[in-house]
């Protein structure tokens, strides 16, 4: 059987660093509210206005496509999880191919934080189908610029980065083994920017009233998050009859430690198989789980069993049990 196996993992983040310090400088919050409610720490925030998502992009397909010796060329199809495109059209995928030389066909899959997940399981299924050999999914948000920088209970949360990995074919049993993909509509009140779209297109009165913005109900989210990624990911294992001492490591999206925290108490596995940077980078949407595999890849050993889940817009939610397929150690970064 042909499976899907990740071969190569990248990121980038902006240089720019914004601190707890540096928010309470312009909001009415403290470091000590910030991380105990979230567990972050700092986040990157591009702060170049001409730079866009596909910047974050480019650089990290780039920074992929050299890890793994191969040329841009060689992809077959490259799909990019985002909700902060460039534009409305085309899509953020085909300006990423245009630039690193790419020459296959690509879309944009919006699915908020949910999105990377989505992407590597649509991804997934053109390899398995014997279809395509070399298909990369892009997680990348610059969430900064659909930020009030005035609302505080969202601005501490979010910040902008990427990662990229590649799938290729495997038949050693290695990469996706399953996965259980939910969406719910009716979340859309809790969660959501009201202007840009066909609903409410941009006008002057969208922008006097702040609705090109994210809008959070950060509490009911909270609740249906933690209910909802414990859940997936207790199921994922049930299924797949995996028990806590089976699973090496929990990578769960990174918007806030103690949904994260509750999440791997549901499954039983304890702190130290839990991938976590939400410290250092906040909540980068599509971006966070390719960049926790970024940021572990040393300590990745092939045959690991990960545990891959996240909860976003939408309402979105799901987990992907996926068998780690090469040495980390060889090829992550220092
Ligand atoms: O990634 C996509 C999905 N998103 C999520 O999973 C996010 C889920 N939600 C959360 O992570 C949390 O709900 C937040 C971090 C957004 C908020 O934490 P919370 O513990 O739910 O706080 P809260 O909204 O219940 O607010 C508690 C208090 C309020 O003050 P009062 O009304 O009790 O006086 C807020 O006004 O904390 C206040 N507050 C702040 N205080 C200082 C809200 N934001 C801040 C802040 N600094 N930045």
């Amino acid at each position: 059987m042909i499976r899907a196996a990740i071969t190569a993992v990248a990121g980038y983040l902006p240089d720019n660093i914004v601190t707890n310090a540096d928010l309470e400088k312009i909001i009415d919050t403290t470091d000590e509210w910030i991380t105990t409610r979230t567990g972050i720490k700092q986040r990157h925030i591009e702060k170049d206005a001409k730079k866009a998502t596909s910047d974050m992009g480019v650089e990290a397909v780039k920074f992929l496509c050299k890890k793994r010796g191969i040329d841009p060329s060689e992809i077959d199809l490259l799909i990019c999880a985002t909700v902060t495109p460039d534009m409305v059209f085309p899509a953020t995928a085909n300006l990423i191919c245009a630039r690193v030389g790419a020459k296959c066909w690509g879309f944009d899959l919006s699915a908020a934080c949910s999105g990377f997940i989505y992407a590597l399981v649509t991804g997934s299924q053109f390899i398995e189908t014997g279809r395509y050999k070399k298909v990369v999914i892009v997680g990348a948000d610059m969430m900064s610029r659909i930020i009030d920088y005035e609302d505080r209970t969202t601005c501490v949360i979010f910040g902008d980065g990427c990662g990229a990995i590649l799938l290729e074919p495997t038949e050693d049993g290695m990469g996706v083994q399953d996965f259980l993909l939910h969406s719910d509509g009716n979340g859309v009140t809790h969660l959501h920017m009201k202007a840009g779209g066909s609903l409410n297109p941009s006008s002057i009165d969208t922008v006097t009233n702040k609705m090109h913005y994210v809008h959070q109900e950060g509490q009911t989210v909270f609740k249906h998050a933690v209910y909802n990624m414990a859940e997936v990911s207790a199921s994922i294992m049930e299924k797949n009859n995996l028990k806590a001492e089976d699973v090496q490591w929990l990578v769960a999206h990174q918007a806030n430690k103690r949904i994260i925290d509750a999440t791997a108490s549901r499954m039983g596995v304890g702190p130290e198989k839990v991938m976590m940077n939400i410290e250092r980078y906040g909540n980068t949407t599509a971006g966070t789980i390719p960049l926790l595999l970024w940021d572990y890849e040393r300590q990745l050993k092939k045959g690991d069993n990960l545990i891959i889940s996240a909860f976003g817009g939408g309402f979105t939610w799901g987990a992907i049990y996926l068998k780690w397929a090469y040495d980390g150690a060889k090829a992550g970064k220092p």
